[in-house]
Order: C-alpha cells, then structure tokens, then sequence
C-alpha cells in the first residue's frame, strides 16, 4: 500500500478522551495531527465531506477565511444531516454582514470602563464566595461554592440582574449546566424568558450595565435583545465556570505548579493563558464549506463540513514546544483557546479578569486545598459536543 493511498483513507477516530487524562483531548484524535492535519471522516455514500482539521496552522487559517461559514444551516452531521440555523441573537452562528452589525453593536458595549469597574466587583464577588466556603467548612463541591457562583454573578453584573432576583437566576443557572436534559431545557427555556422580560425591562427603566446600554443604545429588536442577552449568559457563564473547576482540579494533580502560582501572583496572567491553551475547553468548532478549496493537500467542496479540533491544534508540537506539558511559566501566547479571526471571544478580558483574580485568590485563601476524592473519581464531562469540564469537583483543606 502506498502512502499516499493510505493518508488518503477516510478516518473514523474515537472522541472518547482517555479515561486516565481528563484534560488531554481524545488520544486518536490527536494522533491524526502528525499524519493527517487534515482528514476526511469516514462518511456514509453520498454524503457531504466530513473533515477533522487537528493541525494548528489549519485550524487558525481556516477560523480566518470567510469560505468557512460558522452559520450552523452550512454544516452536516453525519447522522442529523445539515443543522437549523442558529436561535436569534446567537453571534456564533452568522457570518457577514449579519454578524458584523451584532458584533459592531456589542463590542461597542463591552467598554474599559465597563471591564475596569467588572474588575471591581470580581474581587468582591471571589471575596465574598471565598467567605462562604469558609463559612461552611470542608468538604465542599468547588463547582458548587465556587467557580458556578463567581461567573454567575458577574454576569448578572454585567446584564444588570436585579439583586432581589440573583437567587433564583443562581439555582436556574446552576440547574443549566448540570442536571438531566429534560430539567436542563427547563432551565434554559425559563431563564431564557426571564432575560427576555428583564431586557425589555431596560428599554423602559435603564440602568448602568450593558443591557440598558443595548436596550437604548441599538437598532434590536425586542426579538434580538432577549436572543443577545441570553446568548451571552450561555457563552459566559458555562465557559468560565469549567474553566475555573478543570483549572483548579488540573493545579490540584499538579503540586508544584500549584505552589508556583500560590507564591507568585505576578504569575497569574501567564498561567491563565497556559491553563486555556492546555485544557482547550471548548475542544471542537464547526465551520461550513462555501466554496471549492484546497487546503492542505486536500480537496473540500461547496456544501463539506470542517471539524476544528481547537483542543489538539493547542497541543500541537508545531507552536508549543512540549505541547502536553502544563507548564505556568511558559509564553502561551497565540492559543486559539478563545477562537480567532472575527468570532474570537468578544468576552475574552472579562473572563481573563475572572481567572486572573480567582485562581490566586482560591489558592492563598485555603493553602491545603486538595481533592476530597480519589482523582478517577471526580466525575468528568464526557460528551465532546459540550464544553469540556467537571460535574462537581469535591476538595476539602485544613481549617485554618
Ligand atoms: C474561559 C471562558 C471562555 C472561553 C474559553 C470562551 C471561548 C469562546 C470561543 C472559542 C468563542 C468562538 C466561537 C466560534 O468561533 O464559533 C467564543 C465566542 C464568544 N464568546 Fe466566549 N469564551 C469564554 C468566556 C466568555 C465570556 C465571559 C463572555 C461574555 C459574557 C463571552 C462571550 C462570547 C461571545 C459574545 C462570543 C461570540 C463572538 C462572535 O461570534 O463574534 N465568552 N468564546
């Protein structure tokens, strides 16, 4: 068998993250990356092309090239066929010029001084959940106590959530990312309503967060005011709530990079950048073929699917030298972690700020912090569709 004949085959690797590594991306995905940057899944006759992109230069130009549609009625699913379209106000599934007008809008809202005076409050909010752990001793379920309620919160800051109506918003939210599909969809459908009615709300009574700054400040329609505002609860909040937990229970596994940012908080920005490039949260992105390309030696048609594997492109030996080692000193810069090209996270500083702040703070206020069980059995979130995280995370520490 010649090579060529052999890389041309379609593939059909395991997603399946290896049980022993839960932040390591699926292991046969990863091992396409050196062979096959690019390669075709295996596909029933007939169907569109299905192409598992792992190589790091692939992945980025193809987030930067407008013959990739991120509109999700352009991408198949071998067993779905082509996606609906993507629910109103849901930036990650328009292209141009549609997406630039939400964009423009948006990103004309996230303001310095809106993020100077979030960075404000992150301090207090991480303060005052640190105090409450205390309060109520160990052991404790950090994604509980912890990193579920510090990016709620900040939302609600940021949208403007009543503080007599946080408590629900809480319980809704935390029902959102973990519990069965059926209360899942409840949760969602119900907070859904809740910011659609708070965002109309504004349009009459608005204050100082973003989503007055929306309701009066833009051309929306009722339709696409609520669509944005619960938009931006579902990319905020499941994000940097897993990337809290997995960050934590990755610096748990690991003591001495542990100790290094206790000890040194002029390393939190390096090490928050280090901890997105190695865990890769959000591990997969889809884009839609629009026109015939050739990419990487291959042949993609009008109508083929893209599977960018973000997760392995960010373990490529390529960029990152050692690529699988979690190394908090190492310059990270150039991750795809928060996507790139014109959907590169519009909440990226924010979430920084969040990291930044509660990764050191959750580590010198309880300096004994430890898994309360035995690593295999933190429950891991398995389904590569989802953003990557833990179900729960149990620790406990000595009381001070
Ligand atoms: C660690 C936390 C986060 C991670 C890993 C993350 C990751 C990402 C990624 C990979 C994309 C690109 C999706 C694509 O190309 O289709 C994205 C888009 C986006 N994110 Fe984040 N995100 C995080 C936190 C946040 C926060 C806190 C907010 C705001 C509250 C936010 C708002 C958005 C928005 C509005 C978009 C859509 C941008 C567009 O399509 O133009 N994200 N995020």
């Amino acid at each position: 068998m010649s090579n060529t004949y052999y890389r041309e085959q379609p593939v059909s690797p395991s997603f399946d993250r290896a049980p022993a590594c839960p932040f390591d991306p699926a292991p046969e995905v990863t091992a396409l990356r050196a062979e096959q940057p690019i390669a075709r899944l295996a596909a029933p006759e007939g169907a569109p092309g299905v192409w598992l992109v792992t190589g790091y230069g692939l992945v980025r130009q193809i987030l930067a090239d407008p013959r990739f549609s991120s509109r999700y009625e352009t991408q198949y699913y071998p067993l779905m066929g082509y996606l609906p379209p993507a629910p109103t106000g849901d930036l990650t599934g328009m292209d141009a010029p549609e997406h630039t007008r939400f964009r423009k809008m948006l990103a004309g809202k996230f303001t310095v001084r809106r993020m100077n005076l979030l960075t404000e409050r992150i301090t207090e909010i991480t303060r005052e959940r640190l105090d409450a752990m205390e309060r109520q001793g160990p052991p404790a379920d950090l994604v509980e106590v912890f990193a579920q309620p510090v990016p709620a919160l900040m939302i609600c800051e940021l949208l403007g959530v009543p503080y007599e109506d946080r408590e629900q918003f809480q319980t809704s939210t935390r029902t959102l990312s973990d519990a069965e599909p059926d209360a899942q969809y409840a949760a969602f459908a119900e907070l859904g309503e809740y910011l659609r009615t708070l965002a109309l709300a504004k349009r009459a009574n608005p204050t100082d967060d973003l989503l007055s700054d929306l309701a009066t400040g833009s051309d929306l329609t009722d339709e696409e005011l609520g669509g944005v505002a619960a938009f931006l609860l579902g990319a905020g909040l499941d994000t940097t709530a897993n990337m809290l937990a997995l960050g934590t229970f990755a610096l748990l596994r690991d003591p001495a990079q542990l100790a290094a940012l206790r000890d040194d908080p002029g390393l939190a920005a390096g090490a928050v950048e280090e901890l997105l490039r190695h865990l890769s949260i959000a591990g997969t992105g889809m884009r839609g073929v629009l026109e015939d390309v050739e990419l990487g030696g291959r042949q993609l048609k009008a109508g083929d699917t893209v599977i960018l594997a973000i997760n392995a492109a960010n373990r490529d030996p390529a960029k990152f030298a050692d690529p699988d080692e979690l190394d908090l000193r190492r310059p990270a810069t150039g991750h795809l972690a928060f996507g790139h090209g014109i959907h590169q996270c519009l909440g990226q500083q924010l979430a920084r700020v969040e990291m930044r702040v509660a990764f050191p703070a959750l580590l010198t206020r309880f300096p004994t912090l430890r898994l309360a069980v035995p690593a295999e059995e933190v429950p891991v979130r398995t389904d590569p569709s989802q953003i990557h995280g833990v179900r729960s995370l149990p620790v406990t520490w000595d009381r001070g």
